[in-house]
């Protein structure tokens, strides 16, 4: 389970968040919505660190993430899968190599246990006979499957999606749904998705939580939230309008 406590930050002073409180709990997709530059990104980032509160911390199971060495940093880590926006493949490396990289880079299995753990994620996205391609042959819908097969190679408790299905199609967006459920049910995950696509965080939540002008204005099931008197949250589920910034957002 993850604890987001009062968390504050902001850059060159500007307040990007301003106090989310939030529990992510184990084992069920979380769906993190709201409008583009609201801090999504930014709120993603101290989960695992890479980012430092001003004020207020995030607990995993009970551990303050901010207070972590570098070395005990390192290991946590490795508990998660991380898919960043545009799911940056090394374009010069195969697609085995690029997935096999962390298996690599953690050390501890054989060449063929590496190969077979790759073959397997590979399979599980839906991507079983490209290997050898190079990620400049393949669309942007599959370059994100091998991103997401390079983010659960080495089998994490908690994975991080930024954004997976912008900029895909309506059937390629559907493709990633469904595999990030998939994953779900194949193995004991706990996800924490950040999308701005409406329709398809109610195709895969199991909660919802929006933020907007750096606090978390809303929280809980898919019913819950859709059921919202909030304006804020009113007028983002309906698309009418991006509450920060006023401008028409395209759902
Ligand atoms: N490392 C950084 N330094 C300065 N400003 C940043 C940094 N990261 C994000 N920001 C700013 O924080 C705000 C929120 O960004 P972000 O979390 O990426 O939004 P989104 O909700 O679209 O993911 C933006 O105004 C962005 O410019
Ligand atoms: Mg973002």
């Amino acid at each position: 389970m993850i604890v987001i406590d009062d968390l504050h930050k902001s850059f060159n002073g500007q307040y990007v968040l301003r106090g989310v409180d939030l529990t992510i709990p184990a084992g069920k997709i979380t769906v993190i919505i709201g409008p583009s530059g609201c801090g999504k990104s930014v709120l993603l980032k101290h989960l695992i660190c890479l980012l430092r509160p001003d004020r207020g911390r995030v607990l995993v199971d009970g551990r303050d993430v901010g207070q972590m060495g570098s070395r005990e940093l390192a290991q946590f880590r490795r508990r998660f899968g991380m898919l960043f926006q545009g799911a940056a493949l090394f374009d010069s490396m195969t697609v085995f190599d690029n997935v096999a990289f962390p298996l690599i880079e953690h050390g501890g299995m054989t060449a063929e246990q590496i190969r077979q753990r790759v073959r397997r994620v590979l399979a599980l996205v839906g991507l079983p006979e490209i290997g050898h391609k190079m990620p400049g042959e393949l669309s942007g819908g599959m370059r994100k499957r091998v991103g997401l097969a390079r983010a659960i190679a080495l089998k994490p408790a908690i994975i991080l999606y930024d954004e997976p299905t912008t900029g895909l199609d309506p059937l390629m967006t559907d493709a990633i749904d469904k595999l990030i459920l998939a994953m779900q049910q194949e193995l004991p995950i706990t996800s924490v998705v950040i999308s701005h696509d409406i329709a398809s965080t109610f195709r895969i939540a199991d909660q919802v939580a929006m933020l907007s002008g750096g606090r978390i204005v809303a929280a809980g099931t898919p019913e819950a939230v859709r059921q919202s008197t909030d304006l804020v949250v009113r007028r983002f589920l309906e698309g009418k309008s991006n509450p920060e910034t006023d401008e028409t957002i395209e759902v």
